[in-house]
This record gives structure tokens, C-alpha cells and sequence, in this order.
């Protein structure tokens, strides 16, 4: 068991966080209706196979389970779309958020971390969420869309509200769960998708040099994205663009105050900060959990998966299966090569990956340049999100000085 599990008492649900799992890699749960992936090597082939396990998993759910048609859709929500579409939809949005956009925003996201943390400095107390881990990648990716970052607390209230839910995900919720759950999701996603409507109409009829403009003109063979789909992605983007790379930073700092050792090798050698980043990565997996659906029978780690289930794949479990990474519970930056599967694998791999890194790469520097010591407060301690698919931190007050 590391540390930080007994330091913080996490939640049952956290399995993976507490020791070695017994039991198989792949496991059908009558209770949910779903099977379950936990080991590396499963995860990792599933991955690789999305012609066996498709991303479009709405298929699989029961139809009362799901809002109706007119009120939801999904198209053009990249984590959900299958080969051949996905490879198109993913080269056109990738032709608006290339590298060169993402490397492009260092000095903007170096400038934000210290304005951000005067305003700390100021107010004489530091909690690193809420001064820093959160409103940062929110206003990078605000401003990247060209949407107003002084917007972010509607931004925030429709994250928490579709993402930071306590229920368990199931197939036999009850008639009530069902649509109290269909009730609490499809309000903060019409206002979402109303929002960057109106964005994406007001860029077709008045080009800007932002994300949003790029993306309803970007062009691959002669095709556009049509309007609902621009405004998909713009969701993935402001959604995915900032509830992770918050538990990053958040879970990068818990790890260096748990491990002081490798807090003070960092210190001294600022080139361990990527592979810093990416241990935090493995060992605090901030997407715990993904979902495919199969398409036909699968043999996956000796069990057969008959065709239409749904699978859920733990990917925070399988970044701590002994058979791939030796001492899984020991956070080592020092891993070499590190092939957590934090972002994902394969065609979905997470195409923020590389901003990811960035605003930890930067705002990690800056934090160690302006505090001696990264310490939390035993005064005040550090609350993680209950939700069981997340692995992160909400509230994590330092130390001054
Ligand atoms: C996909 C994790 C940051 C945008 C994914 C996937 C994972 C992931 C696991 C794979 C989903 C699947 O296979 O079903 C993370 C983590 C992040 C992070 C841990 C931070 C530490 C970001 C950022 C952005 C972003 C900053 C954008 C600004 C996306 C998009 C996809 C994706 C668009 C879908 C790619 C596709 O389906 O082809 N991410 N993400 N992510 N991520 Fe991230």
C-alpha cells in the first residue's frame, strides 16, 4: 500500500490504489451487467483492437437508459466514433490543433502560472486547486477556443455536474436512477452546447484567429465539419482540455510532498520534470476509466466476452499491474521506459497529450522556483474527488515558504 493511501484514507472504490489486486484480470459483474478489465496486458490489446471493441458504446446501453435523440447527440464527440469516420474526424481537427499551436502557448501558460500565483501570494494563503491546478489549463483552453475564460464558472458547474458524480456506473440502474441521471446530465449539456453554437455561428459569419475559427474552417478532402460536430468537439475540448490536466498538477505536487526524495532530486535536476510527470501519470491515473463495447465474441485474458457488452477498462489499475511495471506501488520517476497507459493507447490516444505535458512541464518549474519546499498542510488536509472513475485531487492547501 503506498503512502499516500494510508496517509489520506482513500476510498474503498479506489481499489487499485490499495495494493496488489487479487483475482482475474478480466471478470464479468452481474451486478452492473458489465465486464471489467483490470490487467495490463489485456487492456493494453483492447486498445489496439477497436474493430473488436468499439468506442461508440451508446449501442450497448438500453435505449430508456439514454435521453432522447432529439435532445442528445453525439455526433462528432470524438471519444465515441469508430474506423473508418474516427481517422477522418480526428485529421481534421488535428489540422486546427497541431503542435505548433500547442508549443506556441509556452510563454502564455509560463506568464498565466506566475500571474496566478501573485493573486496566491496576495491573499496570503496558497491552495494549490483553486489558485492554480484548476483555473490554469481552464484559461489556456478558454482562450485557445477564444471563448471567455472569464467564463469559467459556468465552464466548472457543467465539468463537476457531468463528470464529478458519485453513482455508480451500472446497466441495472432502476427506472428513478435512470432519469434523475439523464435529468442531471442533459441540463448542463444543452447549456453547453448552446453556448458554443453560438460561438461557432458568430466565427463562420466573423473570422478570429482562434481554435474555434480553425475548426469551422479547417478542410480534409474537400470536407467541412458541420456545425453540430464543431461544437462536439469544442465540448470534448473544454471538458477533457481541464478537469485532467487539473488532477495532474494536483496529483504531480501530492507525489513530490509524499515522496520528499524525489521532490529533492527534481529540485536539484529540473530535466527529471517529463519523467516526473509522467510516474504522477501512472501512479495517479487522473482518467481511471474507460468504455468500449465489443462488436463480436472476444478471448480476452482467458475468458470469452460474448458480442454487444459493454467493458469497462481500468486503466488506473492496470498502470499498477505488477506484471509490467516491477514495485507498482512505489512512485519511481526513474521508470525507463514508462508505457503507462494514462492517455489512453491506439487511435484514441489523447490528442492533448502534448498540452498536457506542457502545462505540467511549465507550471511545475515555476512552482519549484518560487517555493522552497513543496509541503501540505497537515493543518489542512488535502480531499481527493470521490468519483470512483477519477484519480484526483479537489482541495490541496501547501505550506507557505
Ligand atoms: C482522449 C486522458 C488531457 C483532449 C483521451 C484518452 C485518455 C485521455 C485516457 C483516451 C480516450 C479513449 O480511448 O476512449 C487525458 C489525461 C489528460 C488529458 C490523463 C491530462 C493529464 C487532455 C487535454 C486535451 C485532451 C489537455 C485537450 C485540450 C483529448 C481528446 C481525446 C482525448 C480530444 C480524444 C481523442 C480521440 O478520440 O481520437 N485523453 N487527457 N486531453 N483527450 Fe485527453
Amino acid at each position: 500500500m503506498s503512502d499516500i493511501v494510508k496517509r489520506y484514507d482513500l476510498p474503498e472504490r479506489h481499489f487499485w490504489l490499495h495494493g496488489p489486486r487479487s483475482g482475474p484480470p478480466v471478470e464479468f459483474d452481474a451486478r452492473t451487467g458489465m465486464w471489467n478489465v483490470y490487467g495490463y496486458p489485456e487492456l493494453h490489446e483492447v486498445l489496439g483492437d477497436p474493430a473488436t471493441y468499439s468506442s461508440d458504446t451508446m449501442r450497448v446501453v438500453p435505449k430508456e437508459m439514454l435521453p432522447s435523440e432529439d435532445d442528445f447527440s453525439l455526433k462528432g464527440f470524438i471519444t465515441q466514433i469508430d474506423p473508418p469516420e474516427h481517422g477522418k474526424l480526428r485529421k481534421l481537427v488535428s489540422s486546427a490543433f497541431t503542435r505548433k499551436v500547442v508549443g506556441d502557448l509556452e510563454p502564455r501558460i509560463a506568464a498565466l502560472t506566475h500571474e496566478l500565483l501573485d493573486a496566491a501570494r496576495e491573499r496570503g494563503r496558497f491552495e494549490l486547486v483553486s489558485d492554480l491546478a484548476y483555473p490554469l489549463p481552464v484559461i489556456v483552453i478558454a482562450e485557445l477556443l477564444g471563448v471567455s475564460s472569464g467564463d469559467r464558472a459556468l465552464f466548472k458547474q457543467w465539468a463537476d455536474a457531468l463528470f464529478q458524480r458519485d453513482a455508480e456506473i451500472s446497466l441495472n440502474q432502476s427506472a428513478e436512477e435512470r432519469s434523475a441521471d439523464i435529468e442531471a446530465t442533459m441540463k448542463p449539456w444543452k447549456e453547453m452546447s448552446a453556448y458554443l453554437a453560438g460561438h461557432a455561428a458568430e466565427r463562420r459569419r466573423q473570422p478570429r484567429g482562434d481554435l474555434l475559427t480553425r475548426l469551422v474552417e479547417a478542410e480534409v478532402d474537400g470536407e467541412r465539419l458541420p456545425d453540430d460536430q464543431v461544437v462536439n468537439f469544442a465540448i470534448v475540448l473544454l471538458l477533457a482540455g481541464h478537469i485532467t490536466t487539473t488532477m495532474l498538477l494536483g496529483n504531480t505536487v501530492l507525489c513530490l510532498d509524499a515522496f520528499p526524495e524525489q521532490q529533492a532530486g527534481v529540485r536539484a535536476d529540473r530535466s527529471a520534470i517529463p519523467a516526473v510527470i509522467e510516474e504522477s501519470i501512472r501512479f495517479l491515473t487522473p482518467f481511471a476509466l474507460l468504455g468500449r463495447a465489443t462488436t463480436r465474441e472476444a478471448r480476452l485474458g482467458g475468458v470469452t466476452i460474448p458480442a454487444d457488452q459493454m467493458v469497462m477498462l481500468w486503466l488506473g489499475a492496470a498502470n499498477r499491474d505488477p506484471r509490467q511495471f516491477p514495485d507498482p506501488d512505489v512512485f519511481d520517476p526513474d521508470r525507463d521506459p514508462n508505457p503507462h497507459l494514462g492517455f489512453g493507447r491506439g487511435i484514441h490516444f489523447c490528442l492533448g497529450a502534448p498540452l498536457a505535458r506542457l502545462e505540467g512541464r511549465v507550471a511545475l518549474n515555476i512552482l519549484l522556483d518560487r517555493f522552497d519546499t513543496l509541503r501540505t498542510d497537515p493543518a489542512d488536509p488535502v480531499q481527493f474527488i470521490p468519483t470512483p472513475s477519477l484519480t484526483g485531487v479537489r482541495r490541496l492547501p501547501l505550506m507557505q515558504g
